[in-house]
């Protein structure tokens, strides 16, 4: 039998415990997979008083974490605290350059740091591990680095964040306004420390940028991905897209298109009957366009200890057989950079609800705008009746430019009977 694979940890909070939790708990089963014992030698955390519902005696305790990444007894240092800056990266670079391996669940590092990292890690011998970064418990990156490693993948889609969707759900299921839900996401562990990165698609863009790299052989590229979250998502606009035969999602979406790559997060009409309006709660969805292997679904819990922490432990056995990929699935010297393609040049279908003043002639003046920018609508709705009152009027337009859309709904906007800011989301025409 080889030497243990010894583990130090970083952050002892839902996913770090949770991964202390599998290692105890499943050691048997983790030494006959890996072919040796797997140690937790070291463990770090802000607060050495708190009862973690795991067994930390016999594990030494490091009160600084990048001390601990240096001096530690360890093959492997797994970050588990969080941040794109400040301590994580610390903590991953101090190993990488005492070349020690690193697992990670922490997407906005990667998103941010990923290639610096990555390189780092081909420099020491090293590998970087972070399928927990992405869709939770999901072995998507293993999908995409290993199991489809023969195809050229041509889109990559789908529920990237497990808060959002379970805020969506709830809201749809139980008529409740956005803020009741989130505060629940928060206390099942989904939640990132500051949730707005949740809300605002900035943590589903993380994970997009990732995914586009790997899927993709294509430099990461975060700040190529629009982004949009559903803050602006209101009961009353899931009630109307449930009225019209759709569901509302936040997706991310990267695909190769003639001009370049596509990036973009952001919520979503899908018609109820395609199988990702039915991926409800804390659950993600992965779907994955290649050319042999053709439409690969991946369908899984996104956050949470144990998924989460499940993902972790796979990359740690990962390490302990020896089995090394590429980062980003092919050396960084191969990554290739491609043109971004902006969203102004998107053409697609659209939801429009707007507040407008129920009085003769508004109509009138909407469809105007709309046919001097040749923008062409499918269906229109009006529920109530309220003279000289603000009303909700919904729309869904029919396939058109982005750029035209844009510029028709700031001048909608601008007149005197509309009310607020228009709300649009796009639809996705899935198949069922
Ligand atoms: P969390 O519950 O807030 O835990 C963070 C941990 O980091 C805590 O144990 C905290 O210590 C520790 N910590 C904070 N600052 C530290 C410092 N300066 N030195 C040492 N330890 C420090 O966060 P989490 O949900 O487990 O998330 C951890 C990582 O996993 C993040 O990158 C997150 O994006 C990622 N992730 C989370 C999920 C999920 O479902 N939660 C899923 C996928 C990926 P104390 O406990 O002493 O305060
Ligand atoms: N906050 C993230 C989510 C955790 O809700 O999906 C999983 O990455």
């Amino acid at each position: 039998m080889s030497e243990p694979l010894k583990i130090a940890i970083a952050g002892l909070g839902t996913v770090g415990a949770g991964t202390v939790k599998i290692i105890q708990d499943q050691a048997e089963t983790l030494n006959a997979r890996a072919g040796r014992a797997i140690t937790i030698t070291a463990v770090s955390a802000r607060d050495q008083s708190k009862d973690r519902g795991v067994d930390l005696k016999d594990i030494q305790w490091f009160s600084d974490a990048e001390t601990m990444a240096r001096d530690a007894d360890a093959d492997v240092v797994v970050e588990l605290i969080g941040g794109s800056e400040g301590i994580a990266k610390a903590i991953c670079e101090t190993a990488l350059g005492k070349a020690r391996h690193v697992v990670t669940a922490n997407k906005a590092l990667l998103a941010h740091h990923g290639i610096e990292l990555a390189r780092m890690a081909e420099k020491s011998g090293v590998s970087v591990q972070y399928e927990a970064a992405v869709a939770g418990g999901i072995p998507i990156i293993k999908s995409l680095r290993e199991g489809l490693a023969a195809n050229d993948v041509n889109r990559i889609s789908g529920i990237l964040n497990g808060t959002s969707n379970y805020i969506m759900t709830r809201m749809r299921e139980e008529n409740l306004e956005f803020g009741t839900v989130l505060k629940d996401a928060q206390d099942l562990g989904y939640a990132e420390t500051d949730p707005s990165f949740d809300i605002d698609g900035v943590d589903a863009a993380h994970k997009l940028a990732i995914l586009a790299s790997v899927a993709f052989g294509a430099e990461l590229n975060f700040e190529a991905v629009h982004t949009e979250g559903i803050r602006h998502i209101s009961l009353m606009d899931v009630q109307f897209a449930d009225e019209l035969g759709y569901r509302i999602k936040l997706l991310g979406i990267a695909a190769r298109t003639g001009a370049g790559i596509e990036q973009r997060v952001h919520p979503c009409l899908v018609p109820k009957v395609a199988a990702i309006a039915n991926v409800e709660y804390a659950f993600n969805a992965v779907e994955v366009e290649c050319n042999f292997a053709d439409t690969i679904v991946h369908v899984g819990p996104g956050a949470g200890a144990g998924p989460t922490a499940s993902a972790v432990v796979a990359d740690i056995i990962d390490i302990a057989r020896g089995n090394a990929t590429p980062v980003f699935g092919v050396p960084t010297s191969s990554l290739s950079a491609i043109p971004t393609v902006p969203m102004v040049q998107h053409h697609g279908a659209y939801y429009v609800r707007l507040m407008v003043v129920d009085r003769p002639g508004v109509f009138a003046d909407i469809a105007t705008i709309l046919r001097d920018h040749e923008v062409s609508m499918e269906s229109v709705l009006q529920r109530g009746r309220a003279p000289g009152e603000p009303v909700p009027l919904v729309m869904t337009m029919h396939e058109t430019l982005e750029a035209n859309m844009n510029t028709a709904f700031t001048e909608i906007a601008a007149l005197d009977v509309v009310v607020g800011e228009p709300c649009v989301i796009r639809i996705e025409l899935l198949p069922g």
